[in-house]
């Protein structure tokens, strides 16, 4: 086995030692070519199954399949040499029990050549973390908002807010820590609690909507690019591509339609000597 192709990328115990230290810079990637442009500058890029909502324009993310994850991933990791690359588990693909979990895991990591899987749930997933870190499958963990739990919850909801919640997200936050997680994904929670489950657990906490305290941050790439038109309060945009694509868009179709485009430079000339018809 080549140790070249495995040392080239950041890897699970490294990002599992920056508990405390320089924060872990974290973008959801879904496609070959945005890798490439992330890969320098980003620690870990996660294919989240966000991708049904914000590539294929499903409502929800519970359309996800394991093949359309694979899918993504294989292209995250042509074009990435560097960053950990972390697969979602979408889902129906692991709640039912460790065993399915495994399945699903391994051939994940086995079509895509991805380092780790993430998965939602705190306590109640504890006995799936524990199953499949002893088995070769590194996992983050994703509690507090978890998506998958959009029917269950009647909506994207912040967690933690009412302090009667916070002992159960606590609990979750410890189990999954315990059950051998690597890192843990904080998503829409009320700020003091995503501190105090930094300060108490030991392994990275990363913030999505939680706190600046938080071992490393998160953020799906489109929104902070500026393509979501309507992204969550937690997101800062740093660029405008969404209204730059379209003000593109409306200057080539104007070029098209007033023969401007394809211009003398875009077009190929016949070879020196030869006579075109
Ligand atoms: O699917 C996703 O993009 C995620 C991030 C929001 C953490 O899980």
């Amino acid at each position: 086995m080549s140790s070249q192709s495995l040392n080239a990328r950041i890897t699970v115990p490294q990002i599992r030692a920056r508990k405390g230290g320089v924060p872990i810079v974290s973008l959801t990637c879904y496609h070959a070519h945005t890798a490439k442009l992330l890969d320098h500058h980003v620690d870990i890029m996660l294919v989240g199954d966000s991708l049904g909502m914000v590539m294929h324009g499903m409502e929800t993310t519970l359309g996800v399949t394991v093949e359309l994850m694979i899918l993504h991933a294989q292209a995250v990791m042509r074009g990435s040499s560097r960053a950990l690359v972390v697969v979602d588990m979408p889902f129906g693909s692991y709640e039912e029990s460790p065993e399915i979990a495994f399945r699903n895991a391994a051939r994940t990591m086995k079509e895509t050549g991805c380092s780790a899987v993430k998965l939602e749930g705190g306590a109640r997933m504890a006995p799936t973390i524990r199953y499949l870190t002893q088995r070769g499958i590194p996992v983050m963990a994703h509690i507090g908002m978890t998506p998958q739990m959009v029917q269950v919850m009647g909506g994207f909801k912040t967690q933690g807010r009412a302090a009667e919640e916070w002992p159960a997200i606590e609990a979750d936050a410890k189990a999954i820590a315990e059950a051998g997680a690597f890192a843990v994904v904080l998503e829409a929670m009320a700020e003091p609690l995503a501190a105090k489950i930094t300060k108490d657990i030991p392994i990275p906490t990363i913030g999505i909507g939680a706190s600046p305290a938080c071992d490393g941050q998160i953020l799906v790439m489109e929104d902070m690019l500026g393509l979501n038109p309507t992204p969550p309060r937690f997101v800062r945009q740093y660029a405008q591509l969404g209204p730059d694509i379209e003000a593109a868009v409306k200057t080539y179709a104007a070029d098209v339609r007033d023969r401007h485009f394809p211009g003398r430079e875009n077009v190929y000339t016949m070879k020196a000597g030869s006579a075109g018809g």
